[in-house]
């Protein structure tokens, strides 16, 4: 028996799951109840992830503490979880007991080890919140093309990638305050330490062969000291010994793995040590997506090695999810939370789907609303189920539900058995599109062994009913075992199969031994087809989800932030909001998104460039109405200066609305 500890990255508890997230947590789900089916001692751990400035932040916005955050958080990721059918033996947090000492003691071994080392940096700093910002959180004019509300890496309008001092006219977004440069002490793990080990251990046969070359690369690139601190206010663990000093978030979070499974093992009265240790010869895999290599496959082995614990068997990553050939979208709907799927979609149609499109590599899988539709409903509905409905409706009516005490064709049973090892193989080196193309072939000899035998004709002759009884007994029996095959991906089907055989939950090798002279019950459908029009709400759903949103936002907003976030009387009173008439409006050379108003405000004009081209033509503008605060600083943008702003309502894009005073208002009148 082996034993196996499997982990999946551990999700941010900063936000729902969306259904990208939903592939790995499917594709390391398959594989931990495959090893449980054939027998193996397997543990499935995870966690939140759910420390880092990120969190921080959107605790604060919402007014609440950070633990009350996250802890609402786990209850829903691990909801979505439970319905997709994700079956964790234990689901922690990294911000726990556990977790704060196995981070203090790889950090204190490593340093006693000589890897640590601490220096002062130059960093942003916003004045007014008395914070460190994060690159995310600085945002201003991108300096190669000069749109506006760009983050501080990179430009969303023309690609370019930068520096956040590079940024013109930049701002924290926490504040809205100028950033100013600061200096501060942080401490640094020391990679360099470990590049012969990295070296041997990365081409040690623990990545999949596209991933160590991507690591030669790195290693070319040569290994920087990496950067294991952030300074107060942080939400994580403050470092033993330096007071305001926190641990990065991704310090502690590799070292969640390990914490989920000391508090599992304490619930359980397993040794943690015989996984964990140097020596342990269990097997220890981690699922991630590709995004995340460099953490696991260079730090942490690394941070294990410094501090004397083991080092993962193999490292599994996995690609991006695509819907419909393109990143989800927000706007086309196709950013599909778990759970929005979950209230239009039974989970085994993707899990299926996702099966049957996921290999050993790190491609990126599509998932094609019309080929899912199809797919589903061809493979699942029209080969699988339909095999047990063709055959049970005589079982039940004419022989009391009994199965024949002999098959009508061992020779073809025998052949479905025996695929259990091939099938096993392609399960256990994760070509899950294999396992599962082979499960359809079988799929499609016992429908043309049931066409061939024409059980319906037979039924209807007399003295044939031995002859009806075995063809149908072989029918269910080839059913039984292809559900012993579909079992890890299709574990609720698998149980409704169970139920209706009356059988003890399948495991691997009952695929050998055909079910005889058996007790069933009567057949209930285990699956309806997927309606397409479900697929359409799901879609509408999504869209709507991002719709309640303010656009652009960079704090994580819900409906409640509307209502926790106030501000006091006095702020409002000090906003001067004006009856203003466009006289001009004008599109801006180089601007997509802008236009240029001239308002009259009463006697005065104003210049005021507004992001309202994408709904408006600029002559359906001049003469109309609206609201503008008039007493907003000027901005200053590549364009020219803005000299006020005017109000709108909407999502954005297309769908902004200018605010219309009614006829009989006057430009200049003060809103009240
Ligand atoms: N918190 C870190 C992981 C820490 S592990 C010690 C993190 N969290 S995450 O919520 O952003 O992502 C969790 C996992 O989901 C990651 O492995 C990530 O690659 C995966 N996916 C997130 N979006 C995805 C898709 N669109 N498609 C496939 N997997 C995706 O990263
Ligand atoms: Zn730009």
């Amino acid at each position: 028996m082996r034993k196996i500890l499997v982990t999946s990255a551990l999700p941010y508890a900063n936000a729902p799951l969306h259904i990208g997230h939903i592939v790995e947590y499917t594709q390391t789900d398959i594989w931990a109840r495959f090893q449980k089916m054939r027998g193996n001692a397997c543990w499935y751990i995870c966690a939140d992830d759910a420390h880092g400035t990120p969190i921080m932040l959107h605790a604060r916005q919402k007014g609440i503490a950070p633990e009350e955050l996250i802890s609402a958080m786990s209850a829903e990721h691990q909801a979505d979880f439970r319905d997709f059918h994700i079956s964790f033996d234990n689901y922690h947090s990294t911000h726990s007991e556990e977790n704060r000492e196995l981070a203090g003691l790889i950090y204190e071994r490593n340093l006693a080890a000589g890897h640590i080392t601490s220096r002062k940096i130059v960093q942003a700093y916003d004045p007014e919140e008395k914070m460190f910002l994060p690159d995310r959180f600085i945002k201003g004019e991108c300096p190669k093309c000069g749109a506006a509300d760009q983050y501080g890496d990179n430009c969303e309008v023309c690609g370019a990638t930068y520096s956040p001092t590079e940024l013109k006219n930049s701002y924290s977004v926490v504040s809205g305050a100028k950033p100013v440069e600061k200096e501060t002490e942080h401490f640094f793990f020391k990679l360099a330490d470990f590049e012969d080990m990295l070296r041997k251990w990365t081409r040690g046969g623990h990545l999949q062969p596209e991933v160590a070359n991507k690591l030669d690369e790195w290693f070319e690139a040569g290994l920087r000291e990496w950067d294991i601190s952030r300074d107060a206010p942080y939400f994580g663990f403050e470092i033993p010994g330096h007071p305001g000093k926190y641990f990065y978030v991704w310090l502690d979070a590799p070292i969640g793995y390990m914490a989920s499974f000391k508090n599992f093992c304490e619930k359980r009265g397993l040794d943690f040590d015989e996984y964990w240790s140097e020596e342990s010869d269990t097997e220890l895999y981690h699922f991630i997506g590709k995004d995340i290599i460099y953490f696991h496959a260079l730090f942490w082995p690394a941070m294990l090695d410094g501090a004397g614990f083991r080092k993962p068997t193999t490292i599994h990553a996995h690609g991006f999810l695509t819907v419909d050939g393109q990143k989800m979208s927000k706007s086309r709907g196709s950013f599909i939370k778990a759970r929005t799927y979950l209230d239009n979609l039974d989970p085994e149609y993707l899990r299926y789907y996702f099966a049957a499109k996921l290999g050993s590599g790190v491609d990126d899988i599509d998932l094609n609303l019309e080929d899912f539709v199809q797919r589903v409903n061809a493979d699942l509905v029209g080969k699988v189920v339909n095999i047990a409905s063709r055959c049970a409706g005589f079982i039940s009516k004419r022989f009391d539900g009994r199965l024949s005490a002999k098959l009508a064709e061992p020779e073809l049973f025998k052949a479905f058995a025996d695929a259990r090892d091939t099938i096993a193989e392609h399960y256990e080196k994760r070509e899950f599109s294999r396992a599962v193309r082979k499960i359809m072939a079988l799929a499609d000899k016992a429908n043309q062994y049931i066409d061939e035998k024409q059980p319906w004709v037979v039924a209807k002759k007399e003295g044939r009913e031995q002859e009806l009884q075995d063809i149908c007994s072989t029918g269910i029996n080839l059913f039984r075992v292809l559900m012993v095959y579909l079992r890890p991906i299709l574990p609720g089907t698998a149980e409704k199969t169970e139920a209706f055989l009356r059988i003890a939950p399948l495991q691997w090798e009952d695929a050998a031994e055909p079910l005889l002279d058996h007790q069933i019950d009567k057949f209930k459908a285990l699956m309806t087809r997927v309606d397409p029009k479900k697929i359409q709400a799901m879609v509408e759903a999504s869209r709507e989800d991002m719709q309640a949103k303010p656009q652009k936002s960079t704090r994580p907003a819900s409906k409640q932030d509307a209502i926790a976030d106030t501000i006091a009387f006095d702020d409002f009173a000090k906003v001067d909001l004006r009856v203003a008439r466009i006289i001009k409006a004008e599109a801006v050379e180089g601007a997509d998104k802008l236009l240029a108003l001239t308002v009259d405000l009463g006697g005065e004009t104003r210049n005021i460039f507004a992001g309202i081209k994408a709904a408006y033509k600029p002559a359906e503008l001049e003469g109309r109405l609206t609201v503008v605060v008039a007493n907003l600083a000027p901005r200053k943008m590549r364009f020219g200066v803005s000299e006020g702003m005017v109000l709108a309502a909407g999502p954005g894009g297309k769908d902004i609305f200018l605010l219309d005073p009614d006829e009989g208002a006057e430009p200049g009148m003060k809103i009240k």
